[in-house]
């Protein structure tokens, strides 16, 4: 089964609904960070070029207290308050080729999330076709990403189908091969672990997860995250697994990773052909504990492996460090947190099924 492509159709004159994931955070009614808006660029160029009719689409999590409005400022694009209704049908009509119009957050509606039948043919109603370029939103089986392909046709943008084609390199990598793992969230992860665990030739489990790690050792982790539902018993004791040498804590916590650690991952980077990583090393929120994460930042983008990072905590440290210059130096940067996750340790996503043909 294929997955089409928007790539070579053509949409002249047609209302092409669009997915994206707006999923930006908001501060004082402004977007406060735009790397997920401008991926989408490339497709909403394309799609304009070819004189499509636009109706943007997104969610914003914190579904019915907040809008999207401030992300139609920042596109300067029309905006409509609302998903459905009047309002939305009688601007759609009058959409000339090239226009571009977003739609009100689509979480504003309890049926989104419950993948209401209803709900998607509505939605599907208001284009000829669907395009979905919200890889990142495509592990939610929600209306606007697994519904509304079941009445119009339905294909990948640019970046969905980028997305998939670099994360997929990772069932076939460059050996030697290394997953980096941090952050927190165990239960997702240990997913991508179990996977990986048979792909990969090292794994670095860091961050809150390596807690996890120091307890089933018998170390005393004091007021440390970990997640005590997760059981890593079987991945204690295999050579493929390192956790870090040492850390840095503060207040009874584990923080962050010490700089015995930061050279014992340059090593194994130096040696890797393809690194995977996802998750920060450290509390990097904090200056004095985003060490680990920035230090190996600047070893994967200066290594000449084929580098793939991802995850939302991961890519804001990756950013942070000389003024975003580093992001240009790692092979792709997903756009994805959790549905790269889900998307690793399954193989695919709700979304992507949605448009196999
Ligand atoms: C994300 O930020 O990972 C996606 O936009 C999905 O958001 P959600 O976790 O609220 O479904």
């Amino acid at each position: 089964m294929k997955i089409p492509s928007v790539k070579n159709i053509n949409v002249k004159g047609k209302k092409v609904l669009l997915r994206v994931d707006f999923n930006v955070p908001i501060k004082n009614g402004k977007v406060a960070d735009d790397f997920r808006i401008k991926r989408t660029i490339p497709t909403i160029n394309l799609l304009k070029k070819k004189g499509a009719r636009i109706i943007l689409i997104s969610h914003l999590t914190d579904g019915r207290a907040s809008t999207l409005r401030p992300v139609a400022k920042f596109l300067k694009i029309d905006f409509i308050p609302k998903t459905l209704g009047g309002e939305v049908e009688e601007y759609v009509s009058k959409m000339k080729n090239g226009g571009i119009v977003l739609l009100e957050n689509l979480r504003s509606d309890k049926r989104e999330e419950k993948n209401g039948a209803a709900f998607a043919k509505e939605l599907a109603k208001l284009g000829d076709i669907f395009v979905n370029d919200a890889f990142s939103a495509s592990h939610r089986k929600h209306a606007s990403i697994v519904g509304v392909p079941k009445h119009i046709p339905a294909f990948a943008g640019l970046l969905f189908l980028d997305e998939l084609k670099n994360l997929q390199a990772a069932f076939n990598p460059k050996h030697p091969f290394l997953l980096v793992l941090g952050g927190v969230k165990f239960g997702v992860k240990l997913g991508v672990l179990k996977k990986f665990v048979k792909i990969a030739d090292k794994i670095f489990v860091g961050g809150a997860l390596a807690n996890n790690f120091f307890r089933e050792q018998g170390l005393d982790i004091g007021k440390s995250i970990f997640d005590g539902k997760t059981d890593i018993k079987k991945y204690l004791n295999n050579p493929k697994v390192t956790i870090p040498v040492d850390i840095k804590e503060k207040g009874g916590a584990i923080l962050d990773c010490g700089p015995n650690t930061i050279k014992m991952l340059k090593e194994i980077v130096n040696r890797s052909k393809f690194v995977l990583w996802n998750g920060p090393l450290g509390n990097f929120e904090k200056k004095e504990f985003a060490k680990g994460t920035e230090e190996l930042a600047k070893i994967i983008a200066g290594s000449p492996a084929m580098s793939i990072i991802g995850g939302g905590d991961t890519i804001a440290a990756a950013r942070k460090i000389n003024g975003g210059a580093l992001m240009k130096k790692f092979s792709f940067v997903s756009t994805a947190g959790g549905a790269m996750l889900e998307f690793l340790s399954q193989g695919t996503l709700p979304g992507i099924e949605a448009l196999k043909r």
